[in-house]
């Protein structure tokens, strides 16, 4: 079954992470489609420069520097949108950073940033898009952007913090989803996960110990 993405037209979408990678294709399609988006990011330049690719498309890119690790930011950010833009109507919580690292002796500060941009800044980007929809009585969509290490723990020297923040994302699906049906809000939550090159090469490694 093909959704028409019609109904989100004029609509406006939230993409934190949006001045590279995945976060910066998502941009790319929303303003195709028409929406009015929100590209949250530290690098706004890079925003900024898109915004200007995009200017013939459908839809518009609005470039927002702000820092997704910090709460205060963030919820700036979203202050500035009710009162610039209005109503969220989807999110996408896409901003997020691994950290070469070690549980033995590593820097308490390189698990901090990973586990404030990865759980902390989603969870209060969620918040605040949430409190926009329910002002605005928008049955609106949360998309968090997931990796495989949400679901399994690669073997892999440096790669701590970061599974566990995304494993900690796949929880903060489900409970959000159902934090949202005990409510019965009909806001939908969506989890996406990414598998890069590298993460399959450490699954088909794995896969072949486990078969050996
Ligand atoms: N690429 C993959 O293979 C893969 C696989 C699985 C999951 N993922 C997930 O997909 C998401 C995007 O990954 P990507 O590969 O596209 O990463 P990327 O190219 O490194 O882009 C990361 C984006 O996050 C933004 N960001 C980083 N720290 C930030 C902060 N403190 N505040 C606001 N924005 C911040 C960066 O913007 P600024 O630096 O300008 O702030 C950038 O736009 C992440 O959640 C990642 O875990 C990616």
């Amino acid at each position: 079954m093909v959704l028409s993405m019609d109904r989100w037209v004029g609509k406006v979408a939230v993409v934190t992470g949006a001045s590279s990678g995945i976060g910066a294709a998502i941009v790319d399609q929303l303003v195709e489609i028409g929406l009015q988006v929100v590209g949250i990011a530290r690098r706004v330049e890079l925003v900024e420069k898109k915004a200007q690719e995009l200017a013939d498309k459908k839809g518009k890119l609005h470039p927002y520097k702000a820092d997704c690790s910090k709460v205060q930011e963030v919820v700036k950010a979203f202050s500035w949108i009710e009162g610039n833009l209005g109503a969220v109507n989807i999110l996408v919580n896409n901003a997020g950073v691994a950290k070469d690292t070690s549980l033995v002796d590593g820097d308490e500060e390189d698990w901090k940033s990973v586990l404030d941009l990865n759980v902390m800044g989603l969870c209060v980007a969620t918040r605040e898009a949430i409190k926009s929809m329910k002002n605005h009585g928008v049955n609106g969509h949360i998309i968090h952007i997931n990796s495989y290490c949400g679901h399994v723990v690669p073997n892999f020297p440096g790669f701590n913090i970061y599974p566990a923040s995304k494993h900690a994302v796949t929880a903060l699906t489900e409970t959000l989803r159902q934090e949202l049906n005990r409510l019965q809000s009909k806001i939908k939550v969506t989890v996406c996960v990414f598998y890069s090159f590298y993460y399959c090469i450490v699954a088909k490694r794995k896969l072949k110990v486990f078969t050996a």
